[in-house]
């Protein structure tokens, strides 16, 4: 899946100052939503269920590209900061948004909008607690979590896998337990694969998915 994805930077239709960013944005959705297959199928979830939260991890983050457009063009730049945490702690209503004006089923929305919850009522948007949170959310807050600490951030370097796994075991009252749990066994098992297939290797579920981005992208 690489050529696809690569494709994104040379794509015109796409703002240049945004191209890296969509590319980052799609690598980092398909290695959650890899991860949050291979914990639901640990978790003896149907392949409906994995189906859905293939599609809901490919998507969650959807709603950051509709704040990256409020962030550039916003011309005050003191703000800028302030602002800008605020605009990203709107990503998940954004991805709500987008989904709901493209049909897409209740379930995968509601998992979406959900995806930064913590088990101990600490997220946001709604501060939902335990088993409030709907089930696929509490999958993808795990992943995600995962994901964004093997990624380089402009603020620090990326942890390597398990340095990552052993900052999620210090802050374990984030997430599900029987969750965390199911993906401690994925992450130890001897087929946990690579990182750089869990950026690469799509179903054609996911990639359909995908097109989603372009739309956004290209509407900035
Ligand atoms: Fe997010
Ligand atoms: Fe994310």
């Amino acid at each position: 899946m690489e050529n696809y994805f690569e494709k994104i930077l040379q794509n015109d239709s796409i703002p240049r100052q945004i191209r890296e960013t969509v590319y980052s944005e799609m690598r980092h959705a398909l290695e959650v939503s890899n991860i949050a297959v291979l914990i639901s199928k640990e978790l003896g979830k149907d392949e409906k269920f994995c189906d859905d939260i293939a599609v809901a991890g490919v998507l969650h983050d959807i709603g950051k590209l509709r704040v990256n457009r409020y962030v550039y063009s916003d011309d005050s730049d003191d703000t800028l900061v302030v602002e800008q945490m605020k605009y990203v702690r709107m990503h998940s209503a954004y991805s709500r948004d987008i989904l709901t004006d493209e049909d897409y089923p209740v379930n995968i929305i509601e998992a979406v909008y959900h995806h930064h919850e913590n088990y101990d009522g600490s997220g946001y948007p709604d501060g939902l607690k335990g088993n409030n949170i709907p089930e696929m959310s509490r999958i993808l807050r795990t992943c995600d979590v995962f994901s964004a600490l093997i990624t380089d951030r402009s603020y620090r370097k990326a942890f390597d896998k398990k340095t990552a796994m052993a900052i999620m075991i210090d802050e374990v009252e984030d997430y599900d337990m029987e969750v965390f749990l199911a993906f401690q066994r994925v992450f130890h098992a001897d087929d946990f694969p690579e990182i750089e297939k869990l950026q690469q290797d799509a179903t054609e579920l996911q990639m359909k998915h995908f097109n989603l981005f372009e739309k956004e992208a290209v509407s900035f």
